[in-house]
């Protein structure tokens, strides 16, 4: 089993937005994520191959070439992504992953068919792979292809990137299939993450639930008679964004004059909050919109001279807890509005729905403070690209320091989401700063997202991955 590609990237999802007509004609749009903008240039030079699901249930899609890039599609049934996706991945991994912000669900039909649906991601990268090729395996629900796919295809490089948290040990202790899953991670060669802390916590899980040695980010797998010994290198890459990409975007005269014309429909508030997330529960959206709610009950902030917009996009939806928080958030920005808007003046403008990347860039340009107030996130990548925006050097960001953008942006101000009372004074803080400290954090923000962007990310991971000596394709 071999294919042609020498760079294969494998994850959950395809990096196009596929649409079929009635007639059954596909036409396809690239999504605006930036992971496949950081490796578009690279599949581009090595003829990269992409598998991945297409969202849609139920449909089987040949693959095709995109782009420059060749797309593997990986059809999921409706009852897959119901157990594989919306149970395994996003309600049992995702809620344990975040610190058990809400109770993971621990089901074995759901563990089947993520089983199942990582054995057939596994066989299409082995598919699609020449040999010696690279391989990169991306995220949480693919945790298992490394393992499975070495049985596959002993000669390739297997990279695996984790984009969300590793828990610490004793809550990652909780998953029964613990020692299945870091055997799995373990099939790869090199296991990234993106701070210190999630390297540490996948390390100190190895050795307690495996009898494998470490030796500081080395793992050594033990030796076999019919294999040799291997080494898993585990370590930290934070990810970014295409800085120069969106800086080069919110500096235009359009966006600018967006920006003129957001404040000006808002009645031009002196202080104008900005929340831009996931509708999420990792997000930390109720506990911001409490602390902002709680300001203006206490007429520290006045309506509308302040006002908040929230945009929440639509994430998830058929999974429980995230129909909870909708309802949630909804009721709290209905009481909040209730309480203290006016004909045409809201407290908080809350959008339900993702906007295009123009008007987002216009949106963090207008807004004088970003919140990002997550209760644990991997990166969050809203945090740099408000500051990629921000040539002007206004607008202050304030960071939950459980945002592992916390690590890399210590000149932002940075909370405890947890400490209402924290909060509330650190948003009037960044409401009130004297601009030229604004500009001095901003600028200092800045040159870090600007020389430390998506493509960097991928070209560390990459170089480090490369460097393991290529094998034979006999064990
Ligand atoms: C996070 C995860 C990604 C995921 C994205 C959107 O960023 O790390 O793997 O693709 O959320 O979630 P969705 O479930 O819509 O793919």
């Amino acid at each position: 089993m071999s294919g042609t590609h020498d760079f294969v990237v494998v994850a959950n999802r395809l990096p196009v937005d596929i649409q079929i007509d009635v007639d059954g004609e596909r036409t396809w749009t690239r999504s605006p994520g930036g992971l496949v903008t950081a490796l578009a240039p690279i599949m581009r030079a090595k003829g990269g191959a992409w598998v991945g699901w297409s969202g849609a249930a139920d449909t089987a899609i040949e693959p095709f070439d995109a782009d420059d890039m060749w797309l593997a599609p990986v059809p999921l049934s409706a009852k897959e992504i119901a157990t594989y996706y919306e149970g395994f991945s996003n309600a049992t991994l995702w809620p344990l992953y975040h610190d058990v912000i809400v109770d993971p669900e621990y089901h074995r039909v759901w563990w089947n068919a993520y089983l199942e649906v990582n054995r057939r991601f596994a066989e299409a990268a082995a598919v699609n792979a020449a040999e010696h090729a690279t391989v990169w395996v991306h995220d949480y629900q693919l945790q298992l292809v490394p393992q499975m796919l070495r049985r596959l295809r002993p000669d390739v490089r297997i990279g695996f990137f984790n984009h969300i948290p590793f828990p610490p040990v004793e809550l990652f202790g909780q998953l029964p299939w613990r020692k299945q899953v870091i055997e799995g991670l373990l099939g790869a060669d090199l296991v990234g993450f993106q701070r210190t802390g999630d390297a540490a916590n996948f390390l100190r899980a190895v050795r307690r639930f495996t009898s494998y040695g470490t030796r500081g980010q080395v793992i050594t797998i033990g030796k076999h008679w019919t294999r040799p010994e291997r080494h898993v290198r585990a370590a930290t890459f934070p990810i970014s964004i295409d800085s120069a990409q969106l800086d080069e975007l919110a500096r235009t005269e359009a966006v600018e004059k967006r920006a003129a014309a957001i404040r000006s429909e808002l009645g031009d508030p002196d202080v104008l909050l900005l929340g831009v997330d996931r509708l999420d529960y990792t997000k930390g959206i109720r506990h911001r919109i409490k602390a902002f709610g709680e300001l203006v009950a206490e007429k520290k902030l006045t309506v509308p001279a302040a006002a908040l917009v929230q945009v929440a996009s639509p994430s998830r939806e058929q999974v429980e807890q995230y129909k909870t928080l909708r309802h949630e958030v909804e009721l709290m920005v209905g009481n909040l509005n209730g309480e203290h808007g006016s004909l045409g003046r809201s407290a908080i403008y809350y959008m339900h729905h993702s906007y295009p990347q123009d008007e987002m860039a216009a949106l963090y340009r207008a807004a004088d403070v970003l919140l990002v107030t997550a209760l644990r996130d991997g990166m969050n990548l809203v945090a740099k690209e408000y500051v990629a925006a921000r040539s002007d050097l206004g607008g202050v960001l304030v960071l939950s320091e459980f945002a592992g953008a916390a690590d890399e942006m210590s000149q932002a101000l940075l909370v405890n989401p947890h400490d209402i009372e924290g909060m509330k004074s650190v948003i009037m803080r960044a409401a009130t700063m004297d601009p030229r400290e604004g500009r001095r954090r901003m600028r200092a923000l800045r040159k870090r997202v600007l020389e430390h962007d998506v493509a960097h990310w991928a070209n560390s991971f990459l170089s480090v991955l490369e460097a393991v000596p290529q094998r034979t394709s006999h064990v």
